[in-house]
């Protein structure tokens, strides 16, 4: 319902003008404590009805976010998973939350458990979930309760093809992407495989949101570009939060 009421006031900024200046809304929903100034996207992009790319949303955040990530890895390390068809993944991953998305020969598959230690992994922290939570809200998606976060690491010439997000049960809700570190080209399709796609460079702190009628876009992210960013070395993070259940 929330998502619906937002449309049509989404859907008037798109028609004046693709990139806005963000009202202050968020002022009062509770989650300002997170961010040390006012601004919490530098501006906001309708990609199509359900998705929305917010520049600069997680910039604040950015230092803390990647403390809370070094903590995970500790206890879930980044791995190369290996696809259904033999192929090991360019991008290393690990996972925090209730359940962790994980690929083997068997197939893809979201697991209470990490492979590598039979552990759970490491809980959300409420750094993560509050980031997200604000971000699916600015994108229309009130109430957003991730309950998984796919962290991806991706060095120099790492990619990930062009596919949709369909191992979540929930077809709604909507995907929270958050870029840190160094910049990429992110590559955002449409419904088809074969629809024309377009290549937004997403800098560190850019936030995606695709959900609802946009939910299953396709996306992918280009081969990562040598560099060096003062938060992330020669790296770049991306946190992809999901509706699992
Ligand atoms: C993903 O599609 O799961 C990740 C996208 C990204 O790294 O920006
Ligand atoms: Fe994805």
């Amino acid at each position: 319902m929330s998502w619906r009421r937002s449309a049509g006031k989404r859907a008037d900024k798109r028609i004046s003008a693709s990139t806005t200046a963000v009202t202050p809304e968020y002022e009062n929903g509770g989650v300002i404590p997170l961010f040390d100034n006012d601004s919490l996207a530098l501006s906001r992009e309708q990609l199509e009805e359900g998705a929305v790319l917010l520049r600069g949303f997680a910039t604040a955040a950015g230092p803390a976010l990647l403390e809370e990530m070094r903590r995970i890895e500790q206890a879930a390390a980044f791995r190369q998973l290996i696809t259904p068809g033999g192929y090991t993944m360019s991008v290393a991953m690990t996972n925090c939350g209730r359940v962790g998305w994980v690929s083997d020969r068997s197939g893809y598959r979201y697991d209470p458990v990490d492979p590598n230690t039979g552990a759970p992994w490491p809980a959300m922290p409420e750094s993560f979930r509050e980031l997200a939570a604000a971000a699916a809200a600015e994108g229309g998606f009130a109430h957003y309760d991730p309950d998984a976060c796919l962290i991806n690491r991706y060095v120099a010439g790492a990619k990930l093809s062009l596919h949709q997000d369909r191992d979540e049960k929930d077809a709604w809700a909507p995907i929270v992407s958050v870029s840190l570190g160094l910049p990429t080209v992110f590559l955002w399709g449409g419904k088809r495989r074969s629809d024309p796609v377009r290549r937004l460079r997403l800098e560190s702190g850019d936030v995606v949101v695709w959900g609802g009628p946009a939910r299953f876009f396709y996306h992918g992210v280009a081969p990562l570009k040598d560099g060096q960013h003062p938060l992330t070395g020669d790296t770049r993070v991306n946190l992809t939060f999901r509706k699992v259940f």
